[in-house]
C-alpha cells in the first residue's frame, strides 16, 4: 500500500465509525484514542511517513495533516451534536445527591522526597549536584577506586556484568573517579544515582537500590571536616537527638575509612547509614592529582536505606511495587 492508500484507508474506516457513532461517553473515548490517541491511526501515518524518501515526505506530510484536520472537525461536529442531544435527554434525570467523583491526586514518590531532601541539606553547604553514567567500565567501578582484579574487596559487591569489562556501577564511587578525571581541584559533589547488585532479593536487599555519593578535595582537608559535615548532615535529616557514631572500616578506596550509625529507637539497635574515608592516596595517583597536595574526604549513603530509616519502613521492596497504598501514605 501505498501512503496515499493508507490515507485514503483510514479516511473511510474513519466515516464508517463516525457513522455509527454513538452517545456513550466509552464510544467516544474509543473512537477518539483509535484515531487521535498516542498510538493511534493517525499517528501510524506520521510513523509510515518516517520511512519514505525525502522527496515524497513533504507531500505525505501535507496529505496526513490536512486529513488530521479534517477528521478533527468532523469528530467535534459529531461530537459536540451527540453530546448536546445527550444532554436534553438526561437532563431531567441528573441525581444532585449523588456523592461526588473522587480523584486520586498522585504524590511524590518517598525515595525522590528522601532524594530531595538530602540534596537540599549537602546543597545548603555548598556542593554541587553531579551524574555519572550506570553502565560503566570495570576500571572506573573498581581499579582507579584501588580494587584490582581478583582483589576479596570485590566480594563485597556481587556485580552484573553487561560484557567482560563492562558492569553496571555496583556503587556511586564511579563518579568521584569521573569527576576527579575531568575537572581540577577543589572539588565539592554530591551524585546522587542508581546502582545494580546481584544479590538475593530479600526485605533488606534488592537487585538495584539507590545512593548518594560525597566527594571533597582541597588543600586542607581532614578527618575532622568530614565528621563535621555528617553530623551536621544526620541532625538535619534525623533530627537533633539521634545518637551517631563512627565506626573504624575499611573501604580500598580511603584510608582512613569509616562507617557511621545511628541508633534506631524503635529497633533499639545502631543501625549503619553510610560508609565513608579520606581519599586514598593511590585513587589521586590514577586520577593524576599529587597526593601530597591535595587531600578529600568521600562518603557514600544509600537511599532506601535513610528512607526506611526515617520513616519505619521495614521492607525494601515496597520501594519498588507501586503499590498505591504505600505510596499514598507520603
Ligand atoms: N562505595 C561504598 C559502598 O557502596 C561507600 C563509600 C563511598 C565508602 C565513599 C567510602 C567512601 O559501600
Amino acid at each position: 500500500m501505498t501512503i496515499l492508500e493508507s490515507i485514503e484507508s483510514v479516511r473511510s474506516s474513519f466515516r464508517a465509525d463516525l457513522d455509527s457513532f454513538l452517545t456513550d461517553q466509552r464510544e467516544i473515548e474509543q473512537l477518539r484514542s483509535k484515531y487521535f490517541g498516542r498510538k493511534g491511526l493517525l499517528a501510524d501515518l506520521y510513523n509510515e511517513m518516517a520511512n519514505l524518501d525525502a522527496d515524497e515526505k513533504p507531500n505525505a506530510g501535507q496529505a496526513i495533516n490536512a486529513l488530521k484536520k479534517e477528521l478533527q472537525g468532523e469528530f467535534d461536529r459529531s461530537y459536540s451534536k451527540n453530546v448536546s442531544h445527550n444532554k436534553n435527554v438526561h437532563s431531567d434525570q441528573v441525581d444532585l445527591t449523588l456523592p461526588g467523583i473522587h480523584f486520586q491526586n498522585g504524590s511524590i514518590h518517598p525515595l525522590q522526597q528522601t532524594l530531595d531532601e538530602i540534596k537540599g541539606i549537602f546543597k545548603s553547604v555548598g556542593f554541587k549536584v553531579a551524574y555519572g553514567p550506570e553502565v560503566e567500565d570495570d576500571y572506573h567501578n573498581f581499579q582507579a577506586l584501588n580494587i584490582p582484579k581478583h582483589h576479596p574487596a570485590r566480594d563485597m559487591q556481587d556485580t552484573f556484568f553487561v560484557e567482560d569489562n563492562i558492569v553496571l556501577r555496583t556503587h556511586t564511587s564511579n563518579v568521584q573517579v569521573h569527576l576527579m578525571e575531568e575537572s581540577d581541584p577543589p572539588l565539592r559533589f554530591i551524585v546522587p544515582g542508581r546502582v545494580y547488585r546481584n544479590e538475593a532479593v530479600s526485605y533488606k536487599s534488592y537487585c538495584l537500590f539507590h545512593q548518594i555519593e560525597g566527594l571533597v578535595v582541597d588543600k586542607h582537608v581532614s578527618m575532622s571536616d568530614l565528621k563535621g559535615i555528617l553530623v551536621y548532615f544526620v541532625k538535619r535529616f534525623f533530627g537533633e537527638e539521634t545518637k551517631m557514631r563512627f565506626r573504624p572500616s575499611f573501604f580500598p578506596f580511603t584510608e582512613p575509612s569509616a562507617e557511621v550509625d545511628i541508633w534506631d529507637e524503635k529497633r533499639e539497635k545502631w543501625m549503619e547509614i553510610l560508609g565513608c574515608g579520606m581519599v586514598d592516596p593511590n585513587v589521586f595517583e590514577n586520577v593524576g592529582y599529587d597526593p601530597n597536595e591535595w587531600h578529600g574526604y568521600a562518603f557514600g549513603m544509600g537511599i532506601e536505606r535513610m528512607a526506611m530509616l526515617k520513616y519505619s519502613i521495614d521492607d525494601i521492596r515496597l520501594f519498588y511495587q507501586n503499590d498505591i497504598r504505600f505510596l499514598e501514605q507520603f
